[in-house]
């Protein structure tokens, strides 16, 4: 056979820079380091408690001195921040535990902040770990039966934030989806004196499967019904992008989009769209499916997981909250 000489005839060769390990990492686009992990943690009251989460292996319910000791392996895995998530001793219709001044968070945030200064502390604002209910505000009677009363919710979920920001919270993270909460609780923090502290909105909140596990971590399943009046249908897309940029004309300094892998396309649009610091939440569900999958050998954990945040990552994603993040900078500092 007579080929043309190559001059004659010229192929892409993309295979060329896929030759050697140095050459791959020269032309590699996306990189995974630690400080864009943030590790979420659960705080209940006691002493030496720590609860196993039976649908999510790794995780643990802990009481502040255990969840000290939790975040200082985290820091010392390389782990830059935690998003804390409250276990009350008590539950009510109200949900005062959220805005106890020594609720189970704030007790948690002074510790973290006393102990270990150079982490930073986000919290979860949010009532479902709080109600007796288990929803995410205060119930009313609506036009579709028994659901959650946005404006009254407002107040409770600012209070929230303020008591979280008193105690010392680097960030607050809004994940209720109530209408008009970004603006409720930057008033609030602006009006008495916490104008430095960042807002991170859960801000493109899909009301979605992938939460199971996390509601027996929080002990927050809803006791009637669901929460696809307030968080947002998983068909939608330009919706997402409407959300965000309330969120951000409200006054969030940081956008979250979850779930995870489910989102990578809506994580895309509010990147390429808004140009803020955007947060992925790689949520209970899709950790406690690489977990079982991997515990049978059907996959490789550690490359699963990587794989999974570094697509995060190039869909746009800055920051990555896994329940991961300790193995993963481990894993990112022996390669
Ligand atoms: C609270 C909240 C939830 C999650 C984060 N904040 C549960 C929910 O909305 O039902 C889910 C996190 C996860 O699944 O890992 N509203």
């Amino acid at each position: 056979m007579n080929w043309p000489a190559p001059a004659a005839f010229p192929v892409a060769r993309p295979r060329r820079l896929r030759q050697s390990p140095a050459l791959r990492r020269l032309v590699r686009e996306t990189r995974l380091h630690p400080d864009q992990l943030v590790l979420p943690l659960f705080v209940r009251p006691g002493r030496k408690v720590r609860q196993a989460v039976g649908a999510m292996p790794g995780v643990f319910q802990l009481s502040v001195d255990e969840l000290l000791k939790e975040a200082a392996a985290a820091q010392s895995a390389g782990v830059n921040a935690v998003l804390l998530f409250g276990l009350p001793a008590k539950k009510d219709a109200a949900g005062k535990g959220a805005y106890a001044k020594t609720g189970i968070v704030q007790q948690a945030v002074r510790a973290l902040k006393k102990e270990l200064p150079g982490l930073l502390v986000i919290t979860d604002v949010c009532l479902c770990e709080y109600t007796s209910h288990g929803h995410c505000g205060l119930l009313h009677d609506g036009a579709h039966g028994k659901t959650v009363a946005n404006d009254p919710t407002l107040k409770l979920l600012a209070r929230t934030a303020l008591s979280h920001a008193e105690a010392g919270a680097d960030i607050v993270a809004p994940s209720d989806m109530m209408d008009g909460r970004v603006a409720a609780i930057r008033w609030t923090l602006d009006e008495e004196g916490f104008a430095d502290t960042p807002i991170m909105s859960y801000a493109a909140k899909f009301a979605s499967a992938f939460y199971g596990p996390f509601r027996e971590a929080a002990d927050s399943a809803p006791k009637f019904g669901d929460r696809r009046s307030y968080q947002m249908d998983p068909a939608n897309g330009d919706e997402a992008l409407r959300e965000v940029a309330l969120d951000i004309e409200e006054g969030a300094d940081l956008v979250m989009v979850k779930p995870g892998l489910a989102c990578l396309d809506i994580v895309q649009r509010v990147k390429q769209t808004f140009r803020l610091p955007t947060a992925v939440y790689a949520v209970s569900g899709e950790h406690a499916m690489i977990k079982a999958a991997a515990a049978k050998s059907w996959i490789d954990e550690r490359a699963v997981t990587l794989e999974s945040l570094l697509a995060m990552r190039r869909a746009g994603a800055d920051i990555l909250i896994t329940y991961a993040a300790v193995d993963v900078a481990k894993w990112l500092k022996e390669s």
